[in-house]
């Protein structure tokens, strides 16, 4: 269902493909190059949240949807973004509509036939391939190379790698845009939710914010420091991965616990379902961010918690996201508060990520200084 719109880029590809483009592809995610988005990371924070005001209500999901995509664009492609924020809303909102419909109905007609709804989505799709192909043309025109995913690909692009053509360099852009900023958006919209639910976690929190920032902005070194900020994220995973499901196929006849599993069988694994389930976590529906201390961490079952997947095909973008969300909640947290606007139903909505509720009407917050 995504392929249409990620074509062959990293999350979809297979084999061979998949291999040499990961191969390619993961110097840019080693510790040093990641450490090196910090700066930019707290920096886009402070600018994106500098207009917010005290007593004001805002949609925290659209807030950080706009934030992760800024990041993910001068982080991961090399290019700053303003009103194209604006402008890929809308196209992304359908296309996310369009996965939702297939996911929940098996009547939808193929995307080939021609009806105004799927005629909409390739609409859609092509806008965004429009700003994408305008974003490289940009990065390419400066003519310098960086420490970006998108510099790596042009210069395999210009020694002639094989297979590296213009739209497959798209397709890689378009997926590290989406894929790098979606699901980090729906995870920080819930820890948001969560501390307004949890004012004693946020006491915690705030305490920690000023004993190792005292008033300043984070920056990496601080990272290690900010051990609370760090449960309070892997908590949020757990009760809200981003990625609620995904699938495998069976690529031989084997055997899982016990259960023949013939060859060509598609199994899902859900970390929803295993990071909520008592035999491995003591009351898995509270929220206790206090659970994760360092011998939880070592004892942990690691078929229990797999928020960003396993084996050879885990996210490519853990440790970016990690220290993301670290950088992105020290900065927020040390300057705001946000409470919840009352009388709202939260629900956990499964889109291509776990959201909380339709986002205008339900993740609206209030600020209080
Ligand atoms: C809350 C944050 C995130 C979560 C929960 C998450 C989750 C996941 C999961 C579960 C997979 C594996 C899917 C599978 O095995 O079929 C995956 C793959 C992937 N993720 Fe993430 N992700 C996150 C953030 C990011 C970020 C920030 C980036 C980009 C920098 C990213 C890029 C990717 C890519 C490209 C893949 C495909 C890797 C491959 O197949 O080689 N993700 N992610």
């Amino acid at each position: 269902m995504l392929g249409d719109f990620f074509g062959e880029g990293l999350l979809i590809s297979e084999g061979g493909k998949w291999l040499k483009d990961r191969s390619a592809i993961q110097p840019s995610f080693a510790c040093e190059q990641i450490q090196a988005f910090g700066e930019s990371m707290a920096q886009q924070t402070v600018d994106h949240t500098s207009d917010w005001s005290l007593g004001e209500t805002r949609d925290v999901l659209l807030d950080m949807q706009a934030l992760t995509m800024k990041i993910a664009a001068d982080t991961l492609l090399g290019v700053r973004l303003y009103e194209e924020v604006e402008a890929i809303h809308d196209p992304h909102e359908i296309i996310r509509r369009n996965f939702e419909r297939r996911k929940e109905n098996l009547l939808v007609a193929p995307r080939w036939v021609p009806t105004p709804w799927n005629r909409k989505v390739s609409s859609a799709i092509h806008s965004i391939r429009k700003i994408v192909d305008s974003l490289i043309a940009t990065r390419r025109s400066t003519g310098q190379l960086g420490p970006d995913i998108l510099s790596r690909l042009m210069s395999a692009q210009k020694n002639h790698a094989a297979g590296m053509t213009d739209e497959h360099l798209r397709n890689q852009a378009i997926t590290f845009l989406f894929a790098g900023h979606e699901t980090t958006a729906s995870m920080l919209a819930w820890v948001w939710y969560l501390l307004a639910e949890n004012p004693e976690t946020g006491k915690r929190l705030y305490a920690e914010l000023d004993s190792v920032l005292n008033g300043r902005l984070p920056t990496i070194a601080d990272v290690p420091q900010l051990k609370f900020t760090e449960q309070i994220i892997n908590e949020t995973l757990r009760l809200y991965p981003s990625a609620d499901a995904f699938s495998r196929s069976a690529i031989a006849d084997c055997a899982v616990a016990g259960f023949r599993i013939p060859q060509g069988t598609t199994m899902v694994m859900s970390p929803w379902v295993m990071q909520r389930d008592e035999q491995f976590f003591d009351e898995p529906l509270a929220f206790r961010p206090e659970r994760w201390t360092p011998d939880f961490q070592k004892n942990l079952d690691q078929s229990s918690w797999f928020a960003f997947g396993a084996g050879p095909r885990i996210c490519i973008g853990k440790s970016f996201a990690m220290m993301e969300f670290v950088l992105i909640v020290a900065t927020i947290a040390s300057r705001y508060r946000l409470g919840l606007v009352p009388n709202q139903q939260i629900k956990p909505h499964a889109s291509v990520t776990i959201r909380p509720g339709s986002s205008r009407q339900c993740n609206r917050s209030n600020l209080k200084h």
